[in-house]
This record gives C-alpha cells, sequence and structure tokens, in this order.
C-alpha cells in the first residue's frame, strides 16, 4: 500500500491530523493499536481553548459541539477553603470550553468513518523505518498478515508510550523530564456539578479539583499518592476526601452517587527536543506530556497538528517547505511556555513531599497575589485561555 502521510495513533491528535489533511485533499491512513472503542473509552481531558474550539469548525466537526459545549468565562482558586475566581472575559475577554476529549474523539472519529477516508485499528507490531532517507516506510501486522506502508511522511501521533519517539536514535534526541511523586484519582459520576465553575482546590491534605461534562454529569479528582491503587478507593471514601478538601459550603452542596469511572493518572513533566527527524515528526504527548493541572495536553496537541497540517499543506500544494523547516522550532517555542504554566500551576495547588511550612507560606503568598493583583491574574488568564502560536 502507499499514501502520503502516515499517522500513527488515533487519539485526537492523529485524527485532526487526518481530518485537517483529508480536507486538503491530501490522503493519509491512520494505524491505531488499540481498538475505536478502548480509544473512545479512555476518559480524558475536558477543557479546550478558543483555538481548540476554532480548529474543530475548520475541520468541520463542531455540530455537537456548538450545542453541547460549555462555556465557561472564569475559574475558581480555592485555597484552605477561601475561594478566589479568576475573570478571563473581564480580565482578557476569553473563554474557555468544556467538552469532552471522548466527545471530540468520537465526532472526528465519525466524520472520519463517513468520509471513507482510512483507518487500521488494532495493528500489532507497528514499526517505522527509512524516516531519515527520501521513502518512509510503516509496518504492522493484523489478523496474523504483515502489511508494509509506503509514504513520503511519518506523523508519529502515537502518545506517551508510542513506537515512533522510541524509533529516533538516542544521540538524536534530547529529553527533559520531571516525574511527581503524586498522581490524580478521578471519578465520573452522573450528578450535577457542584459548582457552575471550575473550582481548583489547594488543601493541606492534598489538591482537588471539581471539573465537570455537562450539566447532570460531573468529573471530581482528589490528589493521591503515586503508588495508591485505585481499589483502595471506595466511592465513600473518595467523597469523604474530595469533601475534606474543599471549602465547607462547596463541600455541603455536592451531590455524590455511584461513580461510573474510576482512574488513576500518574502526572509528569516531558519535553522531547527536536519534534522532526527528517520525514518524521512528532506531535501531542508522543512529542511532550504536561501534568494536567493547567488542562493543556490535548490542546496542545491540537496545536502542533494544526502547524503540521498547514506545514505538510505548504508542502503539497506551494511546493515550500518553509512550514515543515520551522515546525520543530515553533512547537518547541510554546510547548516550552505551556510546560512553565502547567508546572506552576501544579507547584501553586500541590502538596509535595518537600514542601515543609515554608513552602506552604509560599503557595499561600502566591494565592494572595492572585487575589490582590490585576497582573497575577491576568498572567494566569492568558495562559489557562491558550497563548498565541
Ligand atoms: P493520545 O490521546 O495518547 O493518543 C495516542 C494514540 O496512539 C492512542 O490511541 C494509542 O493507543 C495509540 N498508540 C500508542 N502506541 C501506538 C503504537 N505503537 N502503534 C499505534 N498506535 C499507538 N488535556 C487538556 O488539554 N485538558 C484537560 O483538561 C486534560 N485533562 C486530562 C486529565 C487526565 C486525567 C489525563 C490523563 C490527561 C488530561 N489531559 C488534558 C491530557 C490529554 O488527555 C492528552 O494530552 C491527549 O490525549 C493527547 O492526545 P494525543 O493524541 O497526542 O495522544
Ligand atoms: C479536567 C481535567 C483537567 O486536567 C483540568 O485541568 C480541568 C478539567 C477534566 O477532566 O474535566
Amino acid at each position: 500500500m502507499r499514501t502520503q502521510v502516515a499517522i500513527i495513533g488515533a487519539g485526537p491528535a492523529g485524527l485532526m491530523l487526518g481530518r485537517l489533511l483529508e480536507r486538503a485533499g491530501i490522503e493519509a491512513v491512520i494505524i491505531e493499536r488499540r481498538s475505536a472503542d478502548y480509544v473512545l473509552g479512555r476518559i480524558r481531558a475536558g477543557v479546550l481553548e478558543q483555538s481548540t474550539v476554532e480548529l474543530l469548525a475548520r475541520a468541520g466537526v463542531d455540530e455537537r459541539l456548538k450545542t453541547e459545549g460549555l462555556v465557561h468565562d472564569g475559574i475558581e482558586i480555592s485555597f484552605d477553603g477561601d475561594m478566589h475566581r479568576i475573570d478571563f472575559s473581564g480580565l482578557i475577554g476569553r473563554h474557555v470550553t468544556v467538552y469532552g476529549q471522548t466527545e471530540v474523539t468520537r465526532d472526528l472519529m465519525e466524520a472520519r468513518t463517513s468520509s471513507g477516508a482510512s483507518s487500521i485499528y488494532e495493528a500489532e507490531d507497528v514499526s517505522i523505518h527509512d524516516f531519515d532517507g527520501a521513502r518512509p516506510r510503516v509496518r504492522y501486522r493484523k489478523d496474523g498478515v504483515t502489511h508494509e506502508i509506503a509514504c513520503d511522511f511519518i506523523a508519529g501521533c502515537d502518545g506517551f508510550h508510542g513506537v515512533t519517539r522510541a524509533s529516533v536514535p538516542k544521540k538524536a534526541l534530547q529529553l527533559f523530564e520531571r516525574v511527581y511523586h503524586f498522581g490524580w484519582l478521578g471519578v465520573l459520576v452522573d450528578k450535577p456539578p457542584v459548582a457552575e465553575e471550575l473550582i481548583y482546590a489547594h488543601h493541606e491534605r492534598g489538591f482537588a479539583l471539581c471539573s465537570m461534562r455537562s450539566p447532570s454529569r460531573s468529573r471530581y479528582y482528589v490528589q493521591v499518592d503515586a503508588d495508591e491503587k485505585v481499589a483502595a478507593w471506595s466511592d465513600e471514601r473518595f467523597w469523604d476526601e474530595l469533601r475534606r478538601r474543599l471549602n465547607p459550603e462547596v463541600a455541603e452542596r455536592l451531590e455524590t452517587g455511584p461513580s461510573i469511572e474510576k482512574s488513576i493518572a500518574p502526572l509528569r513533566s516531558f519535553v522531547a527536543e527536536p519534534v522532526r527527524f527528517g520525514r518524521l515528526f512528532l506531535a501531542g504527548d508522543a512529542a511532550h506530556i504536561v501534568p494536567p493541572t493547567g488542562a493543556k495536553g490535548l490542546n496542545m496537541a491540537m496545536h502542533d497538528v494544526r502547524l503540521l497540517a498547514d506545514a505538510l499543506i505548504e508542502h503539497y500544494g506551494d511546493k515550500s517547505d518553509a512550514g515543515i523547516d520551522s515546525y520543530s522550532a515553533k512547537v518547541l517555542a510554546r510547548t516550552w511556555k505551556t510546560e512553565r504554566f502547567s508546572w506552576w500551576m501544579t507547584s501553586l495547588l500541590h502538596v509535595f513531599p518537600t514542601t515543609g511550612a515554608f513552602g506552604r507560606r509560599i503557595q499561600r503568598a502566591e494565592f494572595d497575589y492572585l487575589k490582590s493583583s490585576r497582573a497575577a491574574a491576568t498572567c494566569l488568564a492568558e495562559n489557562y485561555t491558550g497563548l498565541p502560536d
């Protein structure tokens, strides 16, 4: 088989890239190692930047988003129960939209199915070859048969544990990483959200987040030790712990019920440099990871694939490689700013083994500064709603 662009991974990055290329008349095949149902079953991000919403519109997959997405003009920060609102629209005239990653994925998958574009799910032993030359190839096994795809370019959209970054010679890569000694335990519940906006809470027992998927479905998280097991957390234990970390009036209003999903996500900051190797490009979680505190991972993935799609469109249409040549530098410049913001939000809101009494006073001072300084609040608003290119 031959195609123009082989896309490895059918998460939001791979599906969006496929869609943008398809609309520009560029042929792409998506190769995914899991089943479509498995990909849709992963509960992850919930907050979209304005530029992500604009990209979904450009891709023609924003019908449901327009009616079901919840526009949020601000967030609440709670510090030991003391609440302060960051007013995005008042400060900078911007907002975010709450719409689950599952829904973004479903909309992109449905668009791909109805256009008849080629996707291979449950591909085993995916491997990539000769991306440093003119004729890259992708190999995989399906139903016991080995297949090979010849292509012009390979897009590595296969997440943090994927095969593409792992196939780059070690000496060509520089890796930057910070692993945090805690994770987020998340619960999805069919009960109305406790508040109209998201609440990010710092408490001496650890971080907590009150989020949502719709007016009748909520998503809550609490910080737990990195080695915690989901099985150790009954619903009762989760709700008790969450209530303790919230402002008492908010805790009083919390509507609880049986969890419909419960999982632990580790926290990590990670950047690979560069993100282009000949005819291989990394995008999304394959290239960088942020701790979820700033709600950035999905949005970064969307930013990368917009740049990559535009670079490939320019290559095939205008016969110019300017976009391809600047892809890595552009991605990295924005990535590091977003890494900084996600690290900062994480540092402000979590309890670290090394925080100590001094560290807690510094965290409190940071919160008080956010409350008293328009400049500090504006900085948070600018970063949370999404930095420009
Ligand atoms: P992925 O979604 O990981 O997709 C990669 C795909 O590649 C997967 O389908 C995988 O099966 C496939 N794959 C892997 N290896 C191979 C292989 N060898 N061959 C073929 N296919 C392969 N981000 C936000 O922006 N906002 C949020 O609010 C937010 N909250 C989050 C909350 C949690 C609890 C978590 C865990 C993450 C959150 N994120 C958030 C981050 C966001 O979910 C990720 O950044 C996003 O999924 C990245 O998309 P991706 O397509 O790059 O990677
Ligand atoms: C959600 C996840 C996040 O990481 C975040 O910062 C905000 C919301 C969510 O899953 O709803």
